[in-house]
């Protein structure tokens, strides 16, 4: 893919987070969610590729945007794979929590996976840990083994998992072998990307949450050198009827290279609102906006952190 690209993906991620940004803290967050999937598809519409979302807003019958198999950019070769997450946290954006923002990855196409938007169970670490820790391992035992390759104590190793009922074992697990917990309201994009951090203090994500969550970690980590293993999480015979016919065997476990396969790959995201990550969308005189965005590109392991003020003409909702 032509490396002109990744300034286009953080245009579109900067477009979908500005066009959100009004609605943070208003407790609306289908109309976030919208604002967000309407501008990201329009800036992917005008870019010269042949794109396809491979991962996204939902089915076709059930997503207006940015649904799974729609058809974007000029036409123009090259044919291209589109991961989208429009808004990453529209509780968070609705009640103005931390960790919001907007994510795009794209691939020449063939190579994001091609899943049904359900859940999947997943395990991110960083750089250090990668291929020292294994799903369909015991957790005592991986938990043991991302402190050795971190070079901590178990009692110092930290995981962030979703704080949701289906966790409660889990949690309750992890912090009998001796490892500590930080429980995210939502929004394990972010949990399973801060594993490549240092700085970020998370040694690895487990836990259950959305498949396109789970294809775009996997490309943001395949361009930080991390991990991301995950397992497709049917719950009805429908559900994996849809895998089969998607060519996804539901029960298989799915390395880093069966969501994101090769290295020509490219992540962007900016943040909606303030983050550990990212910084949010911030307000300033004369009709600027500032954004703060990552983008990374995993061919060259080049890893942008980019700033921009916008000039734009406000809506107020
Ligand atoms: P949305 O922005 O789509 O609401 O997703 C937020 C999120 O927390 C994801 O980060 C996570 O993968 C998923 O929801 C978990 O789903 P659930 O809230 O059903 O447990």
């Amino acid at each position: 893919m032509k490396r002109e690209l990744v300034l286009e993906m953080v245009r579109v991620t900067e477009a979908a987070a500005v066009n959100c940004a009004p609605w943070i803290g208003r407790g609306k967050k289908l109309e976030a969610d919208e604002a967000a999937t309407s501008a990201m598809r329009t800036l992917l519409d005008t870019l010269p590729m042949e794109g396809t979302v491979v991962i996204g807003e939902g089915e076709m019958d059930a997503a207006p945007m940015l649904y799974i198999g729609e058809r974007l950019g000029t036409g123009a070769p090259p044919g291209i794979d589109i991961a989208v997450d429009p808004l990453e946290g529209t509780n968070i954006l609705a009640c103005g929590a931390w960790n919001a923002l907007c994510a795009v990855a794209a691939g020449p196409a063939g190579t994001l996976l091609h899943a049904p938007d359900m859940y999947m169970e997943k395990l991110a670490v960083g750089p250090l840990c990668r291929g020292r820790v294994d799903i369909r391992h015991p957790l005592a035992e991986n938990l043991h083994a991302v402190a050795q390759a971190t070079s901590k104590d178990v009692s110092e190793v930290v995981v962030a998992i979703l704080e949701r009922p289906r966790h409660e074992q889990i949690i309750h697990q992890i912090r009998q072998v001796g490892a500590r917990v930080k429980l995210l309201s939502d929004g394990d994009l972010v949990g399973a990307l801060s594993t490549a951090f240092e700085q970020l203090g998370v040694d690895i994500l487990l836990g259950t949450g959305g498949s396109p969550e789970g294809v775009l970690a996997a490309a943001g980590l395949r361009c930080l050198g991390g991990d991301l293993q995950g397992r497709l999480m049917p719950d009805t015979e429908e559900q994996k009827q849809r895998c089969w016919a998607m060519g996804i065997d539901p029960d298989r476990i799915l390395s880093i290279d069966d969501l994101v396969s090769g290295d020509d790959v490219i992540f962007a995201a900016t943040g909606v609102t303030d983050g550990e990550l990212l910084h949010g969308v911030k307000y300033a005189a004369s009709n600027r906006v500032r954004t703060h965005s990552l983008v990374m590109r995993a061919k060259t392991g080049t890893i942008r952190f980019i700033e921009t003020i916008h000039m734009v003409s406000r809506t107020f909702h």
